[in-house]
């Protein structure tokens, strides 16, 4: 079977099991609001993660699911807070929720989410050290989101960001979550310290590689294909991998054109374009291109020590159709 035959499985499998976490509720503005982008769809990449994860330790995912569902809940969580910071009106062909209900629905139901996702993980089922380190690891993981968030919004207005900063942001607000996904997995699943420590670092990487791919679409897509706003990263002067790598090598030509347009929110589709392709001209985009691939490999090493299974072979595809994927 290939991946994508197999994370729609999953997927199917995984949106079937998490309804009960996205029951209606009164005020019914709330758990529409918040049951808005859950039922919108999405890949559900970090359920899969996890779900991969405590097979190739165990052989079963059935363990998993509630933490599955504890870390989408989660990522939803963030989605509807993010589209409110980055001034989002799309995200999975839909209207974002602070554009449909309004920001302090958004900014509740956001929240609604948030308990909900402690909830899945109460229904956890395994011994009392490994719950504790879960419950630890999911607590450093949204402390670490929240980190990464702040410094993405920071970044808008710095006029320099390195490289450096970039990764470590990224691995914050993104990779985080993938690897809180991995490990937890590997933890559910019984792993060995050896075989979660591996899995751990495999989705450290893969959250680095899945953000700047991210942030790749976010300018070259188009938005029917996406679900989300083109260009969005551009206007709100994101300072992404590809874009830290071209203000490091603009001349002052390039320069006056990133002055003018990166980081204005009112600019026209044909200025974003413009500098989309002052990005691809200064060899950036192909840069952030080489990096994530880079990433791929690194990845797949860091995961030499797992039993070989068909899901770590699902794992090492996993890899390579996030810098791959059309959305
Ligand atoms: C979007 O995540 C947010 C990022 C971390 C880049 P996904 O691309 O996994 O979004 P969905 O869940 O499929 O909509
Ligand atoms: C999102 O990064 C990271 C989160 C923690 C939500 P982006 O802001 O690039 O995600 P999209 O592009 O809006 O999905
Ligand atoms: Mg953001
Ligand atoms: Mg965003
Ligand atoms: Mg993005």
């Amino acid at each position: 079977m290939n991946l994508q035959d197999e994370l729609t499985q999953r997927a199917t499998q995984f949106n079937d099991y998490w309804q009960q976490y996205l029951k209606k509720g009164t005020p019914e503005v709330l758990y529409d609001a918040a049951r808005h982008l859950p039922l919108a769809g999405g890949k559900r990449i970090r359920p899969f993660l996890a779900m991969m994860a405590c097979e190739s330790a165990s052989g079963d995912a059935a363990p998993v699911m509630p933490f599955a569902a504890g870390l989408e809940l989660m990522h939803n969580f963030t989605l509807v807070h993010d589209d409110i910071m980055d001034h989002s009106l799309i995200r999975r062909n839909l209207p974002t929720v602070h554009k449909k209900y309004g920001v302090p629905a958004a900014i509740l139901s956001g929240d609604l989410l948030f308990a909900k996702s402690f909830q899945a993980v109460l229904d956890v089922s395994v011994d009392f050290p490994t719950f504790k380190k879960l419950e630890h690891a999911f607590v450093n993981c949204i402390i670490a989101i929240c980190e990464g968030q702040q410094l993405d919004i920071d970044f808008e207005q710095r006029k320099r960001v390195t490289e450096q900063e970039y990764l470590a942001m990224i691995g914050k607000k993104t990779g985080a979550l993938f690897e809180l996904a991995a490990q937890g997995g590997g933890l559910i699943g019984g792993g060995s310290p050896q075989e979660v420590a591996a899995l751990t670092t495999y989705g450290a990487i893969l959250g680095l590689a899945f953000q700047i791919w991210d942030d790749y679409l976010d300018m070259s897509s188009d938005a029917a294909t996406l679900g989300k706003d083109i260009g969005n990263d551009i206007r709100n002067g994101k300072k992404t991998l590809i874009a830290v790598h071209s203000f490091a090598h603009a001349n002052g030509k390039h320069k006056k054109v990133l002055d003018d347009i990166f980081g204005n929110r009112a600019a026209t589709d044909h200025e974003v374009q413009k500098v989309y392709d002052l990005f691809v001209e200064l060899g950036s985009v192909e840069y952030a291109r080489q990096r994530a691939v880079s990433y791929t490999h690194e990845a797949k090493d860091a995961i030499a020590v797992l039993k070989d299974t068909p899901a770590k072979k699902l794992l090492h595809h996993l890899i390579d159709y996030t810098i791959q994927r059309e959305k």
